[in-house]
Order: C-alpha cells, then structure tokens, then sequence
C-alpha cells in the first residue's frame, strides 16, 4: 500500500552512454539509477579512454574527448550484454572496433549474428581471430537501405550510432520500436544529430559532422513499474506508482484490468488496485513492442500462481527464459514449462522458502514470489537484481513491504 516513485530506464541509459563516445565533448544524463550495469557501462567508457564524473544527485556527466582506443575490453563482453553497443559507437566514431564475442547468459545464447550482419550491410568488413571481431572499414555506399529480418533492441541502436557521424544516409526498415530507442534518438537528435521517422519501425539517418554537447533527463522505467504493479497484484495491494511512463505501459494496463485490477491513470503516475484474487489469463505471449514486454514475464508468474485458475504464458523472444520456475515451484507453485510455454496452475498458495536468483528479472519474480507466500523467505544471489533494480528493498519497504537486505549476516 502507497506510493513509490519509479526509477530512470536502465534500458534507456545504457546505450546513451555508449552514445556519448561519438559526441566530441560533454553529455549529461540526468536521472540515472545507481544500478551496477550502468557502473559496468561507465568502466568501459573509462577503458576506451573517456572520462566520467557520477554526481550524487543521480546526474553522469560523460566527456568522450581523449577516446583513443577501439577495442572493447573482453573482459565487459560477457559481464553485460550491452557492452556490444559500442560496437555500433566506435565504428561510428573511429570507423573501425574490435569486440570479444560476448557468450550467452542464463536467459538464451544472445548471439551478436545480426550485429555483424548488419555492420557488414553499413560496408565494413569483419575478421575473426581468437574469439575476437576485428571490424574496419571497406568501401561505404552514400545510400543504404537495411531490412531487418527481426526487429531487435540492440541491432538498432547499433545501427543508430554507427550512422549518425559520417556522410552516409542510411534507411533502417523493420527497426525496433521499443521506448528505449526513441529515447536514443531524441537524445541524439539533441546532441545534433539528423534521424527521421523517430519512434516508427523505418528511420532514415543523415550522417552529419559532429555532434555537440547535450543535457538528457532520462524517461522511467517502464520495466520497473511493471515488476512493481505485479508485486501489488500478488498481495491484494493498492498502490500508487510516480514518475511512471504511462503511454509505454499499454500492454501491462490491458493485462492489469484482465487480471482485474482497477487502474487510475493519470499523467504520469499509476495507481493499481490490485482484486482480492485475480483472474486467470487464458493465454498471454511475450512480445516485441508494444506486445508483453519479455522482462515483465518472470514478475508475472507469482501472480498467476495465486490466480483462479491456470493461465498458459507463451515466451518468445529469448529461448530459454523460464529458469526461475524451479525455485518458484520450490515455494509451491505449480508450473509446467513445455518448450515456449509455462502452464502455471492458480490457486496455489505459496509457502516462504530459500531460493536463488540467476538472472535480474526472475530474481525479481522471486521477491514478489516471497512477498505473497505465508512465511518468511530468504532471496539470494540478489546482485542479479541489483543489475536493474536500484534499490529494490527500499522501493517496496516504502509499499509497506516486510523486506531486509542482508549483507554478510547483517540486515539493513
Ligand atoms: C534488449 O536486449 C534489452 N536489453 C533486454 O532487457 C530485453 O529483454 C530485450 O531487448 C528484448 O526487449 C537492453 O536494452 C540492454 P534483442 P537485446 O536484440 O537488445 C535474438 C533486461 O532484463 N538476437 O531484441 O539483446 C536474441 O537472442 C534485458 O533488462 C539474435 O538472434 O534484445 C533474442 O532471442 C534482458 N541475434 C532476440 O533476438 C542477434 O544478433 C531479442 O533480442 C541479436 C539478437
């Protein structure tokens, strides 16, 4: 019960940063989560030589001046995923990078296929030597048109910030629409750059000369809101949330209200009144935007297990996202996973138990798991969590959550 205010958008922040090595001075984003894949982020800025000031008001001040190298660090590769947009950064800035292939993670293998695919259709050539890409530069059409087979997060920000420096025109079709990179392109667009149909899946990009010194307030997160709007659905709650970005937030309402929920929405604040017991949902699959958000379908499943009746949730997008059903189901949920598809049966009531966290989002659905099961339950490996979630004990403690961090025996 109460209000919380929503943290800024991981999602948003991280490939601004990687946007920063093209801009020949400063960048500030305001409004940055203390979360440690942006601290990640910001170590890889360091190594390719640039430097960064983190102010306590949540402001990162990003100054691309002296960048010097264009190898991505291996070491980053596999640590965070989104390391593989400096890729798209460093080609843009220095026309040639070298990235360490960057191995899959508990939620699917992440290949970089289409990444490369698509920086050899921008005229680059790729050699491969010892586990590490080498991409420099061959001959570049002035015009070029790519067609994406599949509309993926991070092949277009690639794309993006690989064509904004330079004299290219490049036309990117069946580009991904999520919120994250309109908020890349509004950014860059700020900071001088020429991007055209911002915000739809066709964009045309005119490379210009340099881009110029920008401030950025960061968009919230929508995938933080999410996890908390199910949170209140898991416990019968009321909540409000502030500083929510509504308009992405389409497809969760909708199934909000099927669940049952009644929802006052307003500008940019969300208040959920979540049912005594929520429905099924019959079917329900994960999506590009704006579908059901694949982050949002981990948190989703505690509520489910309480709903009632059984509800089929259909993953689509990474290939191996259900992981967190074993220890839900050691906290006595009933799901079945059958290839794409979770068959979780409602009505269960969960017991407190001890559960590990593999990956961010499904220690996510663990914590809104442990705050609805009778009894206490201990979460571990929460530095996934700490990925994404700023400070996910506190935002819940203000809910009225009976939550504890604890740190080498001690509690917080
Ligand atoms: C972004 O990942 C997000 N990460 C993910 O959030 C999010 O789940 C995902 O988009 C989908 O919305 C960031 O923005 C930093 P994709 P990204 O390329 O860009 C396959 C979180 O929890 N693919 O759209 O990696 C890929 O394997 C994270 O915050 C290829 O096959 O997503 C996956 O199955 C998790 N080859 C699918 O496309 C490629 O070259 C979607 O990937 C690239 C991707």
């Amino acid at each position: 019960m109460g209000q919380v205010e929503i943290q800024g958008s991981k999602n948003a922040v991280l490939p601004m940063i990687a946007a920063a090595v093209l801009v020949n001075g400063t960048v500030c984003l305001k409004g940055c989560p203390q979360i440690s894949d942006i601290d990640d982020m910001i170590k890889l800025f360091e190594a390719l030589g640039g430097r960064v000031v983190r102010k306590a008001n949540r402001d990162i001040v990003l100054d691309g001046k002296d960048i010097h190298s264009v190898k991505v660090e291996r070491e980053y590769a596999g640590k965070i995923r989104a390391s593989i947009l400096y890729l798209g950064a460093i080609l843009g800035r220095m026309g040639e990078a070298m990235v360490a292939k960057p191995g899959g993670c508990v939620i699917g293998k992440r290949p970089i296929d289409q990444h490369i695919f698509q920086m050899k259709n921008l005229g680059y050539r790729v050699d491969e030597k010892s586990g590490e890409y080498y991409f420099y530069s061959e001959k570049r059409e002035s015009n070029v048109t790519l067609q994406l087979p599949y509309s993926s997060v991070g092949v277009t920000e690639n794309i993006i910030l690989a064509s904004v420096l330079g004299n290219q025109t490049v036309c990117v079709r069946n580009a991904a629409i999520e919120p994250e990179i309109r908020s890349l392109c509004l950014f860059l667009k700020k900071a001088g750059a020429l991007i055209e149909g911002i915000g739809t899946s066709e964009l045309m990009i005119h490379g210009v000369h340099r881009l110029k010194d920008v401030v950025f307030e960061v968009p919230a997160d929508r995938i933080v809101a999410g996890t908390y709007a199910f949170a209140a659905m898991s416990t019968g709650g009321v909540i409000e949330l502030c500083h929510v970005p509504v308009n992405e937030l389409e497809c969760v309402m909708k199934l909000l209200l099927r669940l049952g929920a009644i929802l006052d929405i307003r500008e940019d604040s969300l208040t959920i009144v979540a049912p005594k017991v929520c429905n099924r949902i019959g079917y329900v699959e994960t999506g590009i935007y704006p579908g059901f958000p694949t982050d949002l379908q981990s948190p989703l499943l505690p509520v489910l297990c309480m709903a009632d009746g059984n509800s089929v949730v259909c993953e689509k997008i990474f290939e191996n996202r259900f992981g967190v059903v074993d220890e839900l189901n050691k906290m006595g949920a009933k799901i079945s996973v059958n290839g794409t598809k979770a068959t979780v049966f409602g009505k269960s009531r969960l017991t407190g138990a001890s559960v590990l966290a593999k990956e961010l989002r499904g220690g996510a659905a663990l914590i809104i798991a442990g705050l609805s099961a009778r009894g206490e339950s201990q979460v571990s490996g929460i530095s996934y969590i700490e990925r994404g979630y700023e400070d996910i004990v506190r935002d819940l403690r203000f809910l009225g959550a009976d939550i504890e961090k604890i740190t080498n025996g001690e509690t917080f």
